[in-house]
């Protein structure tokens, strides 16, 4: 969606700022031994505490309140059984629907022992993000986002995951512009506008530059020895830097 007035914009922060918590308190919140389920219930109870309903499974059924996905798991997780262990690399994907504005973020840890990988990877795929988020400004070709996130995956050593991508969000979860891609792509010629609503969400991996859809219909795997990281955040497009809309405390 584009914002129209202060109350899109106010609606966009205020989910966003929902989303955000929760992310952030499942994110501090693992442990080895817990379950995926025991995590996402964790999520599921706080939306319901601020009044939100998660996005996945308002707009597609999805069986979970948030997508939990771990190691060879790039994204879509089905919360269940699977048990979170020392040294697991944990992607929690959270979106909600409040009021009628909807919000996108997502995050990743790993649970100690930190290897170097694991960490340059978390590392590289948030630098991604701030690097991405410099270039989303009013007029800007939408391809200089994916162009910024593949040359700090490159400078880091990292693939891409070319079939996940960043998307407008706001009205719905997923809108125009879809296929907000992170690699660069010189057939797109789309241009960000003023008071867009999108997220942009790196992916970056040790050997994988795509996914694909597990038996259980939902779970995009890479390789059975791939690792990735995602970070995402929903923002307001403006003429200068963008308006943050999934960070978990106010700002200024
Ligand atoms: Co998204
Ligand atoms: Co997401």
């Amino acid at each position: 969606m584009t914002v129209e007035n202060q109350h899109d914009i106010d609606g966009i922060l205020k989910t966003g700022r929902v989303v955000a918590r929760v992310r952030d308190a499942m994110l501090s919140a693992i442990e080895p031994g817990m379950t995926t389920a025991e995590l996402d219930k964790l999520g599921g109870e706080m939306l319901a505490q601020y009044g939100a309903k998660s996005a996945p499974k308002v707009t597609y059924n999805f069986p979970g309140y948030t997508c939990i996905s771990i190691n060879e798991e790039a994204a879509h997780g089905i919360p269940g059984g699977r048990v979170i262990k020392a040294g697991d690399i944990v992607n929690v994907d959270v979106s909600a629907e409040l009021e009628g504005y909807f919000a996108d973020t997502g995050g990743t840890m790993v649970v100690p022992p930190v290897s170097s990988v694991k960490a340059r990877l978390c590392h590289a795929t948030q630098l991604a993000l701030k690097n991405a988020l410099a270039e989303a400004k009013a007029g800007a070709p939408i391809n200089q986002i994916g162009k910024a996130i593949q040359r700090t995956a490159k400078a880091h050593g990292f693939k891409v995951i070319r079939n996940l991508a960043g998307h407008g969000v706001g009205r719905s979860l997923h809108e125009e512009p879809e296929g907000i891609v992170g690699y660069f792509d010189r057939q797109d010629t789309r241009r960000l506008r003023l008071g867009q609503v999108i997220a942009i969400e790196p992916f970056l991996s040790t050997q994988s530059t795509h996914v694909a859809e597990a038996d259980d219909g939902w779970t995009l795997l890479g390789h059975p020895a791939n690792l990735s990281a995602q970070f995402e955040h929903t923002i307001i497009v403006t003429k200068g830097a963008p308006i943050i809309a999934t960070l978990s405390e106010a700002r200024g």
